[in-house]
């Protein structure tokens, strides 16, 4: 039997209708997942939604609603919109769900089986939002780190979980298993937080029923994230007997993909809860960062949340199935707006990948009567670009086992644009001019095949684009012809296939349409809220001014090592100084800082500075910085930029 692959996303709470965030997370592991299947494994993939808690009970009541009711209803707009993203899952597990209940009620009673669970009473402050404890360190003016509204002080009786019991086994699975955090640096903030020392867990609740009862005491609910935690197993059907079940045998373990927001409940208390049962733990928990949007948090106060299917109506689902992924590596935060992807749809869509596709079919209906020729002998040019599309074919599965979305578009661009250069050295037009048939017949041969290996490679990313390709070079976009191992080799394509003309892929969006595009996502926008009766809208409170700051805020902040490889002035410029700095990512960032005065430019080459990495780009007298450097003192000559005791690597965090 062939290799199993199981992928899952978070479970979404229905207390919110799904934007953009969620639909990032369900894009990626579809594209993990379709990529999997065109390497022959057998894939499954989960998603579904959350439904208990306080929080949905709340939600519902607030909108004069039972909870299931308001359940039923937000699930559609999940389905809808999952179906509008062109997301092939497996199966959508709603927590609700008697099969679900059955799990967690199992896996409960086997923790406590193992002498895991014990009763005892529980005081501290609580966040309904978060669905969490908060101990004394971590909040101020008893309120919540995160959401900044008032904490409840709850005093209950309640099951615990001897979580401190895996404090050691956890770190030591954590070190033997390099893979089971991404990216690392989630993975280091982890064992830091592990190494002091975990605490008991409380996990049931008596303060409100909405949620799976406590096996043989109903007073208790079980804790929502001990509930939804068990999702990723009970959509396998794990049943509690020595093999789990057929799909749990086959399936488990799973690859998680989240937001970076809520790991620590999937790469702390999770994987305790497994080890407790005496489960697998998950192969690879991987957190992705959050979206903003022009550079402010997404909220609804701010009411810029930027709502997926009125993102899709203006711009195509394509377009933006592509943006999310290739914009921002997976891992970092990145910032959403309509520039930054109507760019993309020009440079990356229309002019690179559009446009080959194009020209090529055009040329081939002109030159060759709409057949696919035969090719002759390949020179230097052909070798080289068939040397490029083994590369990249290698380079992009690698780049997507390893969930680096970005790099994988990143390479598969490398064969789009080497082909468009191809076509232009090789000049068939004038080959066609001149009557050289033969050599005609090799180029438009090629031209043909790197598209079909494109067509192939971005299947995963844009199904609709991918299929459209391999139809106009006349391939069927068939599971086979889809299969990575069909551009295992070069010269899979077949001669005298018809070629056809399709639709332009990718029409470039000029300024006017730009703008009338943005208008109607707006619109749209506007008429998905009136839609969205619930939830309302909860005021988030202002902030009180610049006073101090929690350890969330400080999260936030992104600072790195980044070591100087080089430095120029900015012409007409005295004090501003333009750095490209090492943070050991693919390609250095450009940094402008106002240290012109204190130092000359080679005097900063090598040196191991501190950047500010996640600071919104701004122009400084027309050059990008994508960062900061600090730098203390008053300024002008006055100024000395800070640095390390220590060699760092490149990118390594400052905490
Ligand atoms: N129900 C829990 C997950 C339980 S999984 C066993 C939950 N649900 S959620 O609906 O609030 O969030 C789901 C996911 O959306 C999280 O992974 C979160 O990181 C992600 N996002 C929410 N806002 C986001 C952005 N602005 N940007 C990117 N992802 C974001 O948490």
């Amino acid at each position: 039997m062939s290799e199993t692959f199981y992928v899952t996303t978070p479970i979404y709470y229905v207390n919110d209708v799904p934007h953009i965030g969620h639909a990032y997370t369900t894009i990626a592991a579809d594209v993990l997942a379709r990529h999997k299947k065109t390497q022959g494994k057998q894939v499954r993939f989960l998603t579904g939604t959350d439904e208990h808690g306080q929080k949905i009970d709340e939600a519902a009541r607030a909108l004069n609603k039972e909870p299931i009711q308001l359940a039923d209803q937000v699930v559609e707009r999940f389905k809808a919109l999952w179906k509008k993203f062109n997301i092939n899952y497996d199966d959508f597990i709603r927590t609700t769900e008697d099969r679900h209940r059955a799990t967690v009620s199992r896996l409960f009673e086997l923790v406590k089986e193992r002498g895991d669970i014990y009763l005892g009473e529980y005081e501290g402050w609580y966040c309904t939002g978060c669905e969490e404890y908060y101990t004394e360190s971590q909040f101020e003016d008893k309120c919540c780190p995160v959401h900044k509204t008032p904490l409840e002080n709850l005093k209950e009786k309640s099951y615990f979980f001897r979580m401190s019991k895996y404090t050691q086994p956890l770190l030591d699975h954590i070190e033997a298993h390099p893979e089971f955090i991404q990216p690392k640096i989630r993975r280091n903030e982890i064992v830091s937080f592990v190494k002091e020392g975990l605490r008991d867990l409380s996990i049931s609740r008596t303060s409100f029923d909405w949620g799976i009862k406590v096996p043989a005491d109903p007073e208790h609910v079980i804790y929502v994230w001990f509930d939804a935690l068990t999702n990723y197993i009970s959509g396998l059907g794990w049943d509690g007997s020595e093999t789990g079940g057929e799909l749990y045998q086959q399936y488990w373990p799973a690859i998680h993909l989240i937001g970076k927001d809520i790991l620590r409940f999937h790469a702390v208390y999770w994987p305790t809860f497994l080890l407790s049962a005496g489960l697998e733990l998950p192969k690879t928990v991987f957190a992705h960062g959050w979206w903003t949007v022009e550079g402010e948090k997404m909220s609804k106060s701010l009411r810029n949340v930027v709502e997926p299917n009125a993102l899709v109506d203006a711009y195509g689902l394509d377009p933006v199935r592509y943006f999310l992924l290739r914009e921002v590596p997976f891992g970092l935060d990145g910032d959403f707006s309509h520039t930054a992807l109507v760019g993309r749809i020009n440079a990356d869509l229309a002019n690179d990948l559009g446009n080959l596709l194009r020209r090529s079919v055009s040329m081939v209906i002109k030159y060759t009567d709409a057949k696919v020729p035969a090719a002759g002998q390949a020179q230097e040019l052909e070798q080289q670009l068939v040397a490029t599309a083994a590369q990249v074919a290698e380079q992009s599965a690698q780049f997507l086992d390893q969930c680096a979305f970005h790099k994988a578009l990143g390479s598969i661009w490398e064969l789009v644009r080497a082909t468009n250069r191809y076509i232009d050295e090789a000049a068939p037009w004038a080959l066609n001019k001149k009557g050289e048939t033969q050599r005609l017949a090799t180029v438009m041969y090629h031209i043909l095949e790197s598209l079909r290996f494109i067509g192939v490679m971005v299947w995963p990313f844009m199904p609709e684009t991918g299929s459209a390709i391999l139809d106009q070079i006349g391939v069927a976009p068939d599971d086979e012809q889809l299969s990575r191992k069909s551009i295992s080799q070069w010269g899979g394509l077949k001669e005298n296939s018809l070629v056809k003309k399709g639709e332009p892929l990718f029409p470039r969006i000029d300024e006017d349409q730009a703008a009338e595009l943005r208008a109607r996502f707006e619109s749209k926008t506007k008429d998905q809220d009136k839609t969205d009766k619930q939830p309302q809208d909860k005021k988030e409170p202002s902030p009180k001014g610049p006073a101090m700051i929690s350890i969330d805020d400080f999260s936030k902040i992104d600072l790195r090592v980044g070591i100087v490889r080089s430095v120029e002035r900015v012409p007409k410029s005295e004090k501003l100084l333009v750095m490209q700095i090492d943070l050991g990512e693919e390609q250095p960032r450009q940094v402008v800082a106002g240290i012109g005065l204190a130092y000359q430019p080679e005097q900063l080459v090598g040196k191991q500075l501190m950047v500010l990495a996640n600071l919104k780009p701004v122009k400084l007298m027309g050059v990008e910085s994508q960062g900061m450097v600090l730098a203390a003192g008053p300024g002008g000559a006055d100024v000395c930029v800070a640095q390390f005791e220590s060699e760092q690597p490149p990118g390594e965090s400052v905490h």
